[in-house]
């Protein structure tokens, strides 16, 4: 596939898709981290000739009511006062005057469009990957650049259909997130340690099955952890734990081929059911029936930090436990701390571990922060992202770019 650096863009229009599915609080933007990220190639554009027409979904569009407190025009103008340029928001995903509309922008202009997924509503056009829209899209520019690594395992009409009409490539956001994450797939300097946490056990198997084999450690901790101590018989309490009964014999035959490797905590802090001030340790075994596994114990961060000190790469995919809440949060910062202090290349990826390395201090110490979710874990698992293949796939040959 090619990348934005090699294809001329001067005087085209190019759609980028961006992954602005940025967390809000109180209607404004509370993690800017993706939105920096694609500035690159924002800037790479406009500076080369280009102009940018920016497609994004935000958050989850299942029914007309879950539009509201979802337009991108937040984005827009965060967007624009972090570039320090106009930001042209159009609060359409189509109209029959939105080409004309665009032609009218002279080079250099940002426009951007509104939440993908609004065309979702209500038949589910965008994540169905509806020819129509994508072709729709594509007309609206010449050149599409898929940018969006954190929507990247979802092959919809913006992230992947549009190729299928114009010449494709990848933006800079994408390049650096498949350079790093494929050292982790393809070559991790050995001994290699996951950390995996994280409340989604059951979407987590597939992957576990991907990365048990590669890796040389495995430390458990979170959901995954409980549900591989469920699986041994433990007593977890009312711990989050799965209870999906073909998991747990999963569970058990991991333990079983990758004794050596899987790392389970010894002990624990624990909170109780009915009263949200109990703090309690507890060494594994001795779970009570109301008590719930918050965080680790220092037993188990000391046997984890061997590993951590062996590991010459480590893959962190999770917290320790309930971080937020101080009275659950040792465990993931002196975890956190010990990794910072390995010289280990250390990325961290998906799901809640890159907000609390951000919330905790830690973001300039470890090699790199992915700004994927689902799409770190899933390109992690096999080495794949659903629309960068469909774009290799549906590659228009007969357009030259
Ligand atoms: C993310 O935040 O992980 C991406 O934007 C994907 O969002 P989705 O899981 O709603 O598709």
């Amino acid at each position: 596939m090619k990348n934005i650096q090699d294809i001329d863009i001067n005087g085209k229009t190019v759609i980028l898709r961006c992954d602005f599915n940025v967390p809000l609080k109180d209607g404004l933007v509370d993690d800017d981290s993706k939105i920096v990220k694609s500035l690159k190639t924002i800037n790479y554009i406009i500076e080369n000739g280009g102009k940018v027409v920016v497609l994004s979904h935000l958050g989850r569009v299942k029914g007309e009511e879950d539009k509201r407190g979802k337009s991108l025009k937040v984005v827009a103008d965060y967007l624009s006062t972090l570039i320090n340029k106009p930001v042209v928001f159009k609060s359409v995903t189509r109209s029959n005057s939105l080409l004309e509309e665009i032609k009218k922008e002279p080079l250099g202009s940002i426009i951007m469009l509104e939440n993908t997924r609004f065309e979702d509503i209500p038949n589910k056009l965008e994540s169905s990957n509806n020819e129509a829209l994508a072709k729709y899209w594509a007309s609206l520019g010449d050149i599409f650049c898929l940018d969006a690594f954190g929507s990247a395992h979802r092959s919809h009409a913006s992230t992947a259909g549009i190729g299928a009409f114009i010449p494709s490539c990848l933006g800079y956001l994408m390049q650096e997130e498949l350079n790093n994450l494929s050292t982790l797939v393809n070559a991790p300097k050995r001994p290699f340690t996951i950390l995996m946490g994280g409340a989604k056990v059951d979407d987590k198997i597939k992957l576990m099955e991907n990365l048990l084999p590669k890796c040389d450690y495995f430390l458990a901790t979170g959901g995954i952890a409980n549900s591989f101590l469920k699986a041994l018989r433990f007593p977890v309490g009312s711990s989050l734990a799965t209870s999906d009964e073909k998991i747990i014999s999963k569970l058990r035959t991991f333990m079983l081929e990758y004794r050596n490797k899987i790392l389970l905590p010894l002990d624990a802090t624990v909170g109780s059911t009915y009263d949200e001030n109990y703090v309690k340790y507890r060494s594994i075994a001795e779970i009570g029936s109301n008590e719930v596994i918050y965080d680790i114990g220092v037993k188990t961060i000391a046997k984890y930090k061997l590993a951590i000190d062996k590991s010459k790469t480590i893959f962190v995919n999770g917290t320790c436990g309930k971080y937020e809440d101080t009275k659950y949060a040792n465990g993931t910062m002196q975890v956190f701390t010990n990794l910072s202090m390995s010289p280990a290349d250390i990325y961290v990826g998906g799901g809640d571990s890159v907000s609390a390395a951000k919330k905790l201090g830690f973001e300039g110490k470890f090699k790199y922060l992915s700004s994927g979710g689902g799409a770190t874990l899933e390109y992690l698992g096999d080495g794949k992202l659903e629309a960068v293949e469909y774009l290799k796939e549906h590659a228009n040959e007969n357009i030259n770019a």
